[in-house]
């Protein structure tokens, strides 16, 4: 089976500088959902591109061909501009590149439907409470299927038609190839719709779908929104039915890709996006955004910000905290309010609790990162190493100005702006030294009233 899914068309009804295939639903581009379903079906895989042509190839797999349509001329014409693809000896399946909402289990029975009897074409019906805008299917009185018309060019009668051309088809392929050429642009809009090769052959199989909204195409940003809710709403139930807890689904956010352990909890307005694993017996948020992290198990992240970070089992992130891209924090780390981490590892069982920076910086365990400690890792040219071994205490509000090293079990004072390396197991103290003026307030009182 050739799987064919058109994409070439103007999309004009986005009202978008981009191809309507490449936006996005739950992380994944419009087409890559169709692809998903299609190829549970099909063994080769052809997208027809045309308008904006790279920027849609750009988000293709590999492995899926590619056929040119110049000029959008029409469903039929781009279905033609794939012609090397059709094998006369193979069926080919034809869907559109936007219904990401499609099922591979639908497509499953429409094969099956189509392989019941010798058929030249099966095409997708649905019953559509509000038709517009989808062309219709037009029976005679005795309920056998005449031809699909279009909206645009439907009579008032037509238009009350409630079964509509969901646009997935199942062709002969031989046949398919006989009818393209018969198919003429004679309609109001001036194109050569795919629609009419259904008209023009003989055994056709109109194959009813059930679930309406699977079939919906998208055209507009209203549409869009509508079917991320849908897809977003499978996710979350596919990872409640594999055991994991999502408090508030109305509210919670998790892409296409993302996989989670079970047991793990997920509390309300929370984002887990992109390409992010998450492992068993986790709290995450409430009020939690990540993207692409790798999260072990027994991990709490609550009102913070983690981006492109591996977070390993038992540590404890938030709340209020920003973990950025190259974050690796080992087991039992715990990072607190107002910390921000970036292309740093930290060592198991080290803390960082209160208002701190931790950027370009290696840490070891055990480590004590008081609160409001800054590696100054950037010189105004370019960005420097911190290195904080194992055991060394950093004591609040201090400055380490990169590049620089605390050995080994090594004593920051608080208040301390580290310029040189400090040697193991010493205290350093940089900070101007205190002097204590005894009876200076009182002396200066007396003075004034003097
Ligand atoms: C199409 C069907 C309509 C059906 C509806 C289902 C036709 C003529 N009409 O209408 O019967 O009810 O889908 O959603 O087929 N495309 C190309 N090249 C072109 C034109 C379109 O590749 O020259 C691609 C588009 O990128 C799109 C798909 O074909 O992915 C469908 O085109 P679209 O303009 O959305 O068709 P509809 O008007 O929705
Ligand atoms: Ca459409």
């Amino acid at each position: 089976m050739v799987g064919l899914i058109l994409a070439a068309g103007i999309s004009s009804r986005m009202k978008s500088k981009y191809p309507k295939v490449v936006h996005h639903l739950c992380g994944k581009p419009m087409i890559q959902w169709v692809l998903d379903a299609v190829s549970s079906v099909a063994d080769k895989l052809c997208v027809v591109v045309g308008h904006q042509a790279d920027l849609v190839k750009q988000v293709l797999p590999d492995g899926v061909q590619i056929a040119y349509q110049s000029e959008q001329l029409g469903t039929a014409h781009a279905v033609m501009s794939a012609k090397s693809f059709i094998d006369p000896n193979d069926e080919v399946l034809v869907v559109y590149g936007d219904m990401p909402l499609l099922s591979q289990e639908t497509l499953r029975e429409v094969v099956k439907a189509h392989r019941s009897g010798d058929y030249d074409v099966t095409v997708v019906s649905v019953e559509m409470d509000n038709p517009t805008g989808y062309g219709r299917i037009v029976k005679d009185s005795s309920g056998k299927f005449i031809k699909i018309v279009e909206e645009f060019d439907a009579s008032q009668d037509e238009k009350r038609i409630k079964e509509i051309n969901t646009g997935v088809y199942v062709f002969n392929g031989k046949k398919l190839l006989e009818v393209l050429p018969k198919i003429s642009c004679e309609n109001r809009k001036r194109e050569y719709y795919l629609t009419d090769a259904v008209g023009l052959l003989e055994k056709v199989n109109v194959y009813r779908g059930m679930k309406s909204e699977e079939f919906s195409g998208i055209n507009n940003r209203i549409q869009l929104a509508e079917a991320e809710n849908i897809q977003r709403r499978r996710i979350l139930e596919k990872l409640m039915l594999e055991g994991v807890t999502i408090v508030d689904p109305s509210t919670t956010y998790i892409d296409a890709n993302v996989k989670i352990g079970r047991d793990t909890i997920v509390h309300p307005m929370t984002f887990i996006m992109g390409e992010t694993v998450i492992g068993e017996d986790c709290v995450i948020g409430p009020m939690t955004r990540i993207l692409n992290c790798v999260i072990e198990n027994e991990v709490t992240v609550v009102r913070s910000e983690c981006t492109g970070a591996h977070i390993m089992s038992g540590v404890s992130v938030g709340p209020f905290s920003r973990l950025r891209e190259g974050t690796v924090l080992y087991s039992k780390v715990k990072i607190g309010n107002f910390v921000e981490v970036k292309n740093s590892k930290v060592g198991s069982n080290t803390k960082a609790q209160h208002l701190t920076y931790l950027g370009d910086s290696q840490i070891g365990e055990d480590v004590n990162i008081g609160a409001g400690t800054i590696t100054c890792n950037f010189d105004g040219k370019k960005k420097n190493q911190t290195v904080i071994e194992d055991q060394v205490f950093i004591g609040s509000n201090t400055a380490l100005v990169a590049p620089v090293k605390i050995k080994k079990g090594a004593f920051v004072a608080a208040g301390s702006t580290i310029t040189q390396d400090v040697p193991e197991w010493s205290l350093a103290i940089a900070r101007a030294r205190q002097e204590n003026k005894l009876n200076w307030v009182l002396k200066k009182r007396q003075k004034e009233e003097g």
